[in-house]
């Protein structure tokens, strides 16, 4: 139980990327890189006792440096499509980075996902912690502010992975922040399409043709599937085509919660392995991503769907839609949330 800190490589412009190993006594291990908070490896038993990764990773510093799928890092700092690439602040307007089309994405062409972050290994817990620290300069992405962002990863006994994030801004500003890690449970990049998924509130936001939200909440009870249901990915994937313009999961879900106190929000598991995972969270909203756009693009050996992604944010587009009723982070004003990742075995495995 501990960290292990090992070098990783260089980065273009010359900084060192060192990778954190977070270990806990049940055999779970989690390792991050100071490069872009990406997770490279999130490790857990099956039923078998077998521990194996179950997130995808990237072969070098090189492929994160670009990261077109953003795999395993953070977003931000706003998670997810902003109209226009547009935001109005009191009487000003910031045009942020248009990186989908005309359209602002994931904080822009570098975000928070591509850049340099400081680690600081904490000690005064009795588990593995490490924060890691960045300073967005005003106008980068064309976002408002000096923004200061902490995101803290814990490694807890009962094999659950926690991360906060902590901001604040020297101007006011939107924020949204979220891991882009994608999961696949059978340890290998065979589709995730088998594995099982539960979503507590399956209520989610309608889509128009450029995945841009639209304001109207959609309630898939109406078209068959309830919150007590855990049904394939595949299944899922089905059942949500009624209601989409596209083929695949990409839609963010409510969460029901008070903004304080986490609750579950999803449970996935693969059946063959017993792996089970929930995620527990106190944001507002969470976009499952089933890895639509992987084909083959980024990561050798990974297909269309072979991870999915429990990305939970802040409201989507949420400074263009005030019926979401997104709230800005004020100047020098604390903002903090969290997310939980836990995994267990499945007893009916
Ligand atoms: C998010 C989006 C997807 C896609 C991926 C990155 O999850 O919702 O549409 O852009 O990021 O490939």
């Amino acid at each position: 139980m501990g960290i292990i800190k090992k070098f990783y490589g260089k980065t273009q412009m010359g900084y060192e990327v060192y990778e954190y190993t977070l270990s806990n006594s049940g055999g779970m291990e989690v390792s991050i890189l100071d490069f872009g908070c990406v997770i490279t490896k999130i490790a857990v038993p099956d039923k078998r006792g077998k521990i194996e990764n179950i997130v995808l990773k990237l072969p070098s510093i090189r492929d994160y440096e670009t990261n077109p799928a953003y795999i395993g890092c953070i977003v931000g700092p706003y998670a997810g499509r902003i109209k226009g690439g547009l935001i109005s602040i009191g009487d000003v307007e910031y045009h942020l980075d248009k990186n989908d089309g005309v359209n602002a994405l994931h904080g822009g062409f570098v975000g928070l996902g591509r850049v340099m972050w400081k680690a600081l290994e904490l000690l005064e817990k009795p588990y593995p912690q490490i924060k890691l620290t960045y300073l967005s300069p005003h106008g980068e992405g064309g976002f408002p502010g000096n923004l200061r962002v902490n995101v803290v990863y814990s490694l807890c006994e009962n094999n659950s992975l926690q991360i906060s994030y902590e901001a604040v801004s020297d101007k006011k500003t939107a924020i949204s922040l979220t891991n882009h890690s994608y999961f696949n449970l059978s340890g290998t990049l065979e589709p995730i399409t088998k594995h099982s998924l539960r979503v507590v509130n399956p209520k989610i936001l309608e889509l128009d043709t450029d995945l841009l939200v639209t304001g109207k909440v959609i309630d898939l009870n109406e078209i068959g599937i309830k919150g007590e249901n855990t049904v394939a990915v595949r299944e899922y994937m089905d059942i949500l085509q009624k209601v989409t313009p596209f083929y695949g999961i990409d839609h963010p879900f409510l969460i029901e919660n008070d903004g304080e106190n986490l609750v579950l929000a999803a449970e996935y598991s693969h059946s063959e392995t017993g792996r089970f995972m929930e995620v527990y969270s106190n944001l507002p909203y969470m976009n499952i991503y089933s890895g639509n756009f992987l084909n083959g693009m980024v990561l050798e050996g990974a297909t269309q769907y072979s991870g999915i992604c429990f990305e939970t944010q802040e409201q989507p587009d949420g400074p263009n839609i005030p019926e979401l009723g997104y709230s800005f982070l004020d100047a020098n004003t604390p903002y903090s949330c969290t997310t939980v990742f836990k995994f267990t075995i499945d007893k009916n495995s």
